[in-house]
């Protein structure tokens, strides 16, 4: 019983322009992967955690987590979406098609427990996301210029974030087909979507950020420390 949390960790954190993977970069002297798993151990009625790293992955099995017995490692793909099927590859051999999974990124060390408990009660089929406060404008090419194509309706807008939610086997076969197809799949919700399911969307905290960009490092780190002072 309890529900399974799957952590793509495979990136190469191109835009962080790092000497490492990114979800390697210490945080608060730690690093972020660590704090990552660090927090999502402490999550009510979890059963496991699947990390999917990259095959030459050194710095992984340093980390304290990697030795805990709840933690699991497979090697991840070329893109998120091929590190997730890696790891639902390998809770299918040992879990039923109902287990509920969580696909939480190893970028978002800052989710917080209510937020997973939000999702929790939410949908089986289900995500948090944060409404858009900023004016999202979607574009075309004029030339070498990006213009502004048109203004998309605010209050229908929201940002995905994770964890996302659905039962294994669904999640499972929808993200098989979906990569088979060849679709562009950057979440969980999309490769759902692809097949007809629509998705609960959780508001979540919106300090749950993604460590993308280096400034993202101090913000989170002040983020931490406030709610862990
Ligand atoms: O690149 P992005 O920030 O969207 O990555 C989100 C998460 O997916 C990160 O935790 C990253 O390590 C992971 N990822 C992965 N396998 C890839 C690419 C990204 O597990 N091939």
């Amino acid at each position: 019983s309890g529900y399974w949390v799957v952590v793509p960790a495979a990136g190469v954190g191109k835009r962080m322009g790092a000497d490492r993977p990114k979800q390697y970069l210490p945080l608060l002297g730690r690093p972020l992967l660590s704090l990552t798993l660090r927090n999502i151990l402490t999550w009510p009625g979890l059963a496991g955690v699947v990390v999917a790293v990259s095959e030459d992955d050194a710095y992984f099995p340093h980390l304290a987590e990697a030795k805990h017995p709840q933690v699991h490692r497979v090697t991840g793909g070329v893109e998120r979406a091929d590190s997730v099927l890696a790891a639902l590859n390998f809770l299918a051999t040992r879990e039923s098609g109902e287990t509920p999974v969580l696909v939480h990124d190893a970028a978002r060390p800052c989710i917080a427990l209510e937020d997973i408990e939000a999702l929790l009660r939410a949908d089986p089929v289900s995500l948090l996301a944060q409404p858009a406060s900023d004016t999202v404008k979607s574009s075309r090419a004029d030339g070498d210029r990006a213009v502004v194509d048109r203004t998309l309706d605010r209050n229908r807008i929201w940002l995905a974030q994770t964890p996302q939610r659905a039962p294994l086997g669904l999640l499972h076969s929808c993200l098989r087909r979906g990569l088979e197809q060849g679709a562009a799949i950057t979440d969980e919700a999309s490769a759902l979507e692809l097949f007809g399911h629509s998705p609960q969307l959780v508001p979540g905290r919106r300090d749950n950020l993604k460590v993308t960009h280096p400034s993202d490092i101090v913000l989170a780190e002040t983020i931490l420390r406030l709610r862990y002072a």
